[in-house]
């Protein structure tokens, strides 16, 4: 099972007991706004999506990494963050996404989980770039991308004619950005 520590948090695989706080997370209008695609509405949705996401997590070779974030201090499942095979190759090798539940928001929480699984990525699985995307507006997520070490690219459009902001790092630039900073990231 993989496990990554950072000073306040544990990033882990998911497991079965995790769908009550992935329902949680799931079925809030206010966390899926910007990012409709983990909706589910139901329990059993969320129990659905959890026992197929331990099916990819535990894939050889592995594709796909999505993982519970957990709160060191009292084992609380505060939300999700993931990270696979990028739908766009051209523009990096892997592409992610995240959540949290609202009463976890506002504290560097996704920052911390975030920055622990980009240096998971580049430094274990020797991944040589990503990139992540948020709504326009949704400046809180483009915060969390910048101060987690990804540099903003621009605007793309999307199918549907909306258009978000792109972030992207490729290893060498990530690395270097974080050994000057002296993170351990
Ligand atoms: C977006 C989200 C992941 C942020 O997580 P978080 O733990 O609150 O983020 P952090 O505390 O690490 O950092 C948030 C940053 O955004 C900033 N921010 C918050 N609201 C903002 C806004 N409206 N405009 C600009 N910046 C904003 C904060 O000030 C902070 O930056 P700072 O440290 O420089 O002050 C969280 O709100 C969430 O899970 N939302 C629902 C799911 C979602 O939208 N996922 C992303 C889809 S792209």
């Amino acid at each position: 099972m993989l496990q990554l520590e950072t000073p306040r948090l544990i990033l882990r695989d998911l497991l079965p007991d995790d769908w009550a706080p992935m329902h949680q997370l799931r079925s809030d209008p206010t966390v899926t706004r910007y990012c409709d695609y983990i909706a589910s509405e139901t329990p059993e949705q969320a129990r659905t999506w959890v026992r197929e996401t331990m099916v990819h997590n535990a894939m050889t070779p592995r594709l796909s990494y999505n993982l519970a974030i957990v709160r060191r201090d009292d084992g609380c499942v505060m939300g999700w963050i993931g990270i696979g095979r990028a739908s766009d190759q051209t523009q990096g090798e892997m592409d992610f996404g995240y959540a949290l539940r609202p009463a976890f928001w506002g504290q560097g929480y996704m920052t911390e989980a975030l920055t622990a699984l980009l240096g998971f990525v580049f430094r274990e699985l020797g991944a040589t770039g990503v990139y992540g995307e948020c709504d326009v507006a949704h400046p809180a997520s483009g915060r969390v991308m910048e101060k987690a070490g990804l540099r903003f690219v621009g605007r793309v459009s999307d199918e549907d004619g909306s258009e978000s902001l792109r972030y992207t790092a490729s290893a060498a630039e990530w690395l270097a950005r974080q050994a000057l900073a002296g993170g351990a990231g």
